[in-house]
């Protein structure tokens, strides 16, 4: 089977670790580029903690510095969930430097150096990166594949009641995405909701031993407090949903949705995702169920695979 070629788009940003470390360690994926935006802390601890992350893991994979603000109004980050930091303090190793130019650029690069439909786009953080790159050349649009993307609310937001932090953060950014005309598969908030990282789920990862990145991981959760919307039972796993969709698509049942977004008022960043009655064609997919046990082994497998506790890998 041949990798499928990504480039992801990230805010690191504690769940955006586990998603970077999961995509990292899947050799279904060949990560060409990870790009860098603002979101759930600001730009300068988003890629220092990107290129730590991807540092960890010992692979070659440029990362790049995008957009510290999203395309109108302004930036707000999430540091009252993942710390000042980004990683609710926990300190990795400085990673290497940012590769040069901005993150606009680099998608377009790699995307002008493709064949037509074999880019997949992977957008973990706000939009804006991603929006910036198909807009400035829309041709290119031809050579993505899929973007997948964590993001959106089928019902209730956690960054105001109406909508999800990434939607949120760049609502324009996301429109673009949804109306570039090539396939879009979210991960909503209903949909990361089934990945809860409970006690037994963690002390399970943490008894596979591993290495390095296994060990951030573990050290990672142990920081994120359980979530009160999930009852307290743990915490959610929202970006390694994405990236485990192109991983084990055998793991997620989906459904075909017509999705807007809001760009006004209250209901701004607001994800209007039709999933039955729907008010016009579909427009993405939506990953309706997941299998959370496969999605903690397939967690635990690729991370632990990265850096065995023997040291066959960095
Ligand atoms: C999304 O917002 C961020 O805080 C997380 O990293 C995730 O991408 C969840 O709403
Ligand atoms: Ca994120």
């Amino acid at each position: 089977m041949r990798a499928r070629t990504v480039i992801i788009d990230t805010d690191p940003g504690t769940d955006d670790a586990v998603a970077l470390f999961l995509a990292l360690g899947s050799p279904e994926l060949d990560v060409r580029l990870v790009s860098v935006v603002g979101g759930n802390v600001g730009l300068e601890r988003t890629l220092a903690n990107a290129r730590a992350i991807v540092g960890l893991t010992g692979r070659q994979v440029p990362v790049v510095a995008g957009a510290g603000r999203p395309l109108l109004g302004s930036f707000t980050a999430a540091s009252h969930v993942h710390g000042d930091d980004g990683l609710l303090g926990v300190v990795l190793p400085e990673g290497p430097p940012a590769a040069p130019g901005v993150a606009a650029d680099a998608i377009r690069a790699v995307l002008r150096g493709a064949a037509p439909d074999s880019i997949t786009l992977v957008g973990i953080g706000p939009a804006t990166n991603l929006a910036i790159a198909l807009l400035t050349e829309p041709a290119l649009a031809a050579r993505v594949r899929e973007i997948v993307l964590m993001t959106g609310a089928v019902g209730e937001g956690n960054a105001t009641p109406a909508a999800e932090f990434n939607a949120w953060s760049d609502p324009e950014a996301l429109s673009v995405l949804l109306a570039c005309g090539r396939p879009v598969t979210l991960a909503s908030l209903e949909t990361t909701a089934q990945a809860l990282c409970t006690p037994a789920r963690k002390a399970a990862l943490r008894a596979l031993g591993g290495g390095a990145c296994l060990r951030a991981v573990c050290d990672i959760m142990d920081r994120v407090p359980a979530a009160a919307r999930m009852g307290g039972l743990g915490h959610v796993e929202h970006d390694a949903c994405a990236v485990a969709w192109l991983v084990a698509p055998h793991l997620f049942a989906t459904r075909d949705v017509r999705t807007t977004v809001e760009l006004a008022g209250a209901s701004r960043g607001r994800t209007n995702i039709f999933r039955r009655r729907l008010p016009g064609p579909a427009n993405a997919r939506l990953l309706e169920t997941l299998d959370a046990d496969g999605f903690f082994a397939l967690l635990g497998e690729r991370i632990v695979a990265l850096n065995p506790p023997g040291g066959l890998r960095p």
